[in-house]
């Protein structure tokens, strides 16, 4: 079958090198002609592990292309997916539709046969039929179907979760377009990945719920944390106590600095946003949004403390930048609130990022980007783990503590332990939801 996708930002590049994977035959669409010319060099705009190679793969076996015409690409399809971007539109928090508009009225007029406009971005409820009507104004006689299908990948995991999905989501209105959508996902249903086939807006519905739903779980682990700091409980503890209870689980209670990333974030103000337009506001959401923004600035408080209150001459060396392991993504990541507070209140600040120095450079001025975690940590007063690489985990913190000037260090991931710290010779170390540990009061017990 032929599949055309229109966008080749993160969930267009992923989903259409997937689909050329699974069989079909696949052209990527971008307005952007330094993007396109880049993919057909073989090269992939973002850092996703795996996603090189299964491109060049499916390049060579005549499956996947990369064009700048859109007429071209969907000429023929039985599947055009829009997966352009849906930025927070400043000022009101709304999901920006433009770019996804926009797509669809070029479908529209450039389509010459039946087909199925699929979105695969995540656009607010009531998106999809007002795609519908867009298109039948600009082509009247167009034979056509909507169709919702949110995406669920995560950045870093990309590939396998599109491979290996917990469920793939389809909205529909007809049986033929569902009937196209079977023959999409085909070899996925072959192997009895789940599928939940739902009308339009609960398709779209289930994006944004599942989102918020994954952001007030760390957001309620990451407010535990705090109380657990404050009565002396282990979050490490009460986090595997509490997901072992099957109806919790135990995945994304992992208490850190507050999420970020690409999706998180714009997906909880989108819904907080549409809760206020039907008159039913979304008042956990909104809390969600609200604690995640202090979840971070706390985390300045807490290296504050670890400063003795000033972070003037202080030379700090900070171990991650993204939002997370496995990307090069900044988008709303703790760093973006924490390092230009340490900037600010003065500190000489070195960056170790195994991917972040290409965005970041421009987003956090006045640092020091280094490529050697034991040499940004020498001389330094503290050290600061921000983001879970794999290369931090293993480091070996006598070496780090040895060339300190006083050997600090806050780990707002909870790689390490006060036993790790105390060990290497750490004067002080704090973690999240953990009791602190100083070595001067190590001593006196
Ligand atoms: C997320 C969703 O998981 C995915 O289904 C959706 O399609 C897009 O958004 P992603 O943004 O790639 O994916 O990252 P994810 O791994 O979910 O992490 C999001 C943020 O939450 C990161 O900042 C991460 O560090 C943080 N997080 C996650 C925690 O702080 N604790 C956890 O236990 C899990």
């Amino acid at each position: 079958m032929k599949i055309a996708v229109i966008g080749t930002g993160y969930v267009g590049l992923v989903s259409g090198v997937c689909f050329s994977d699974f069989g079909h035959d696949v052209v990527c669409v971008d307005k952007d002609p330094s993007k396109i010319a880049k993919l057909e060099a073989g090269e992939v705009p973002i850092y996703e592990p795996g996603l090189e190679e299964l491109m060049a793969k499916n390049v060579e076996a005549g499956r996947l292309t990369f064009t700048m015409n859109l007429a071209e690409a969907i000429d023929g399809a039985d599947a055009v997916f829009i997966a352009v971007g849906t930025p927070t539109r400043r000022g009101d928090g709304h999901a920006d539709l433009t770019y996804v508009m926009a797509v669809a009225e070029e479908i529209a007029l450039a389509a010459k046969h039946y087909t199925v406009i699929v979105t695969k971005s995540t656009v607010p409820v009531g998106t999809n039929r007002q795609v519908k009507q867009v298109v039948r104004k600009a082509n009247p006689d167009l034979d056509f179907d909507v169709a919702s299908n949110p995406e669920f990948l995560r950045e870093g995991a990309a590939i396998d979760d599109f491979m290996r999905p917990d469920r793939v989501v389809v909205g529909v209105q007809s049986e033929r377009a569902g009937d196209i959508m079977n023959d999409v996902y085909r070899p996925l249903f072959l192997r009895d990945f789940p599928v939940v086939i739902t009308d339009l807006e609960s398709a779209e519905m289930i994006k944004y719920a599942a989102n918020a739903f994954l952001a007030t779980k760390i957001t309620f682990i990451n407010e535990i944390a705090a109380l657990c700091e404050r009565t002396g409980a282990d979050i490490k503890q009460v986090s595997k106590g509490m997901g072992l209870d099957g109806r919790i689980g135990n995945k994304f209670l992992h208490a850190g600095p507050g999420y970020g990333g690409s999706c998180f974030p714009k997906d909880t103000k989108a819904l907080a946003r549409i809760g206020q337009e039907h008159a039913v506001p979304m008042q956990i959401t909104e809390a969600v949004i609200k604690v995640n923004d202090e979840v971070k600035r706390r985390m300045v408080d807490k290296l504050l403390e670890l400063c003795d209150d000033s972070f003037n001459g202080k030379t700090v060396a900070v171990l991650g930048v993204t939002f997370k392991p496995n990307t090069d993504d900044m988008r709303d990541a703790p760093s973006l609130t924490i390092i230009p507070a340490l900037v600010g209140g003065g500190a000489k600040v070195r960056v170790v990022d195994p991917q972040g120095k290409h965005e970041g450079e421009a987003l956090l001025p006045g640092v020091k980007w280094m490529d050697d975690p034991y040499k940004a940590a020498r001389n330094a007063d503290l050290v600061v783990v921000l983001t879970e690489w794999n290369e931090f985990r293993g480091l070996d913190l006598s070496q780090i503590a040895e060339h300190m000037v006083t050997p600090r260090m806050a780990d707002l991931r909870n790689i390490y332990s006060n036993k790790d710290a105390k060990r290497a010779g750490f004067d002080s170390y704090v973690s999240i939801g953990r009791a602190p540990y100083e070595a001067s009061a190590d001593q006196e017990d």
